[in-house]
């Protein structure tokens, strides 16, 4: 994994047509060649639809953060490139400043954790809203991995252009690369989640974190924004429920 120090053009070019071809497999292994090809065809529709002027206006509702710290998270100046590798990975969409405040005060009233204690981790970071608004809180450090090489820069820019009174946390990193396969550093953390996989992805990084747990047992919280495939960490031994709302759960080992 490349990380913050390097450019985009040393991060690996993710192809649009192995994606979609990975895409399209996956699906066709599950539901067969024909309605895979039909969903591939929807997808590619919704896309052309979504590129209309209107849409985009539609998309640029997010941007009041970006107004209030001069920066770039919004998912409104995503290019048709990025947003068509969405459509195969996870679109990109910032978490709103309001919700990701509401799951920090979740999980200190549920955990009443030190988060001086805590590293941050992002996995499917963007351009980096979490991990300036993670910033907010004492963390001992704070990680973001982003698979797209275009959304790593962005967020580089944000971190070291991002000023802000209210900072605590300055140890802030964004790395370029694969968060299926993320190696989870030994430290207690709180990982963030706001849908980057699909099923299988979610499955390899669950599989990571508890390798990960079993060789250094230690608190893990998981905050899950939309929780769409929540019970991938029902199922997992490790974790347990301890709170959340219909917007998110919030996760904890042991
Ligand atoms: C819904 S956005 C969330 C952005 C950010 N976490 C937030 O909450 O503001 C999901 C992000 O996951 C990224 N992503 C998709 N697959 C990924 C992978 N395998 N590894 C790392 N990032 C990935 C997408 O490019 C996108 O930026």
């Amino acid at each position: 994994m490349d990380g913050s120090n390097s450019s985009a053009s040393a991060s690996p070019r993710i192809s649009l047509s192995g994606s979609a071809l990975r895409w399209w497999r996956g699906l066709a292994a599950r539901e067969g060649r024909v309605s895979a090809t039909r969903r591939l065809l929807n997808v590619l529709v919704e896309f052309v639809r979504d590129s209309t002027p209107e849409r985009r206006r539609q998309r640029y509702g997010d941007a009041d953060y970006d107004w209030d710290h001069r920066v770039n998270t919004t998912s409104a100046a995503v290019g048709w490139r990025d947003r068509l590798l969405g459509v195969f990975h996870s679109p990109y969409q910032p978490t709103e400043s309001v919700l990701f405040h509401e799951m920090i005060r979740a999980l200190g009233e549920h955990a009443r954790i030190d988060f001086s204690e805590f590293v941050f981790v992002d996995l499917g970071s963007g351009k980096g809203r979490t991990l300036l608004m993670a910033s907010d809180c004492p963390f001992r450090r704070i990680v973001g991995v982003e698979l797209l090489p275009t959304l790593h820069e962005t967020a580089k820019q944000n971190l070291s252009g991002y000023h802000s009174e209210s900072q605590k946390c300055f140890a802030i990193e964004s790395i370029c690369g694969d968060a299926t396969e993320f190696p989870f550093p030994d430290e207690p953390t709180v990982l963030f989640l706001f849908n980057p996989f699909p099923e299988s992805g979610m499955r390899s990084m669950i599989a990571n974190l508890e390798q990960s747990l079993r060789a250094h047992p230690r608190a893990v919280y998981v905050l899950y924004h939309n929780p769409l495939l929540e019970h991938v960490l029902g199922e997992s031994a490790l974790l347990k429920k301890i709170g959340g709302t219909h917007q998110y759960a919030v996760y904890a080992s042991g």
